[in-house]
């Protein structure tokens, strides 16, 4: 057999082609702050901004016109409390936002991360006890109210991206009990305890102020222990399952693919993002390594791609159509 057969020239290797990538397989973060006037380049995120609403208007319009499916939405807000007030608040700076998203482009996708981190004055994703542990049952009644005051705002989709036991179920529950049983749950499903979103809690300003999150976000030595974790997401009736961060968990994508029937996301997250632009940046590496390592999330299974590079990546994919 002689393999070098099928490789001589671009439209045969174009024609076998397994696996193929699409702007609309695309979500981009979007990170969100009060005031005016804001679009401001996030230091640990080179060609990512920091944007007040009144300056999402050519953001929004250039991420529909790229064909990219949607957003996914991050805050930050003025005032942290112990509660994460400001998370749930009607006027939040996630509930204006989705507002003002779908009123511009009401066919971009909005989905929002439902989490606690960036809204806790601790930075921890939950409700403390007297100790500073994370009180599952009562953090989940908050995730759920705040994915709710998400869909009010006209939330696509909802993501909670906390890692309490049993969040999917409460939220499932409290948006059908509120008219909202057609909006999706995008459920961060094996979310692992991750030194690759450093440069995402330096741009949500979500760092914990004590301790770390290794009580709720998984073990990364496990990964048989990711296919419980969707198993119970799937039965509690998650609509899309993640797994994150991606890249140095391509295995647990590849197995969760394999068994389960599922719309599988991965999130290709902020240190992901940092280190190819960096090595880009310094003339390590060449840029089309952005494109091979996207074609490597879907290889190994992953249907959509939640990606700070979407933007760069669907113009690519323009050029060369
Ligand atoms: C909030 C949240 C985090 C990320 C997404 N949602 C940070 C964390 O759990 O500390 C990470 C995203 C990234 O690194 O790009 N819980
Ligand atoms: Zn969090």
């Amino acid at each position: 057999m002689r393999m070098r057969r099928i490789r001589n020239n671009p439209l045969m290797r174009k024609m076998v082609e397994e696996t193929s990538l699409s702007p609309k397989d695309f979500i981009y973060p979007l990170f969100l702050v009060e005031g005016e006037g804001i679009k401001k380049e996030i230091p640990s995120l080179p060609g990512v901004y920091h944007f007040s609403l009144d300056q999402l208007d050519q953001e929004i319009k250039e991420i529909e016109d790229l064909g990219i499916s949607g957003v996914i939405l991050f805050g930050i807000p003025n005032h942290k409390d112990a509660h994460g007030s400001q998370a749930y608040a009607e006027d939040g700076i996630i509930q204006r936002g989705v507002r003002k998203i779908k009123s511009l482009h009401p066919n971009l996708l909005v989905v929002t991360d439902v989490c606690m981190c960036e809204y806790t004055d601790h930075g921890h994703c939950g409700i403390l006890d007297e100790n500073g542990q994370v009180l599952n049952d009562t953090t989940t009644k908050y995730i759920a109210k705040i994915a709710l005051s998400h869909a009010q705002a006209g939330a696509d989709i909802v993501a909670p991206s906390d890692m309490m036991d049993f969040r999917v179920r409460e939220i499932r529950q409290l948006l059908d009990m509120n008219g909202y049983e057609n909006t999706p749950i995008m459920a961060y499903s094996a979310k692992f305890a991750s030194s690759y979103y450093g440069p995402f809690r330096e741009a949500a300003h979500s760092a914990p102020s004590f301790g770390d999150r290794k009580s709720y976000q998984m073990d990364f030595h496990n990964g048989q222990e990711a296919l419980k974790e969707v198993a119970l997401d799937l039965d509690e009736d998650a609509d899309f399952i993640i797994i994150k961060p991606a890249l140095a968990y391509l295995d647990v994508v590849k197995e969760v693919k394999e068994n389960f029937n599922t719309i599988l996301v991965v999130y290709n997250v902020s240190g992901e993002y940092s280190m190819l632009k960096n090595a880009i940046a310094q003339g390590l590496v060449d840029e089309s390594i952005i494109y091979e390592t996207m074609i490597a999330m879907k290889r190994a299974g992953a249907q959509i791609i939640i990606s700070y590079h979407a933007k760069e990546v669907a113009k690519k994919l323009k050029e060369v159509q």
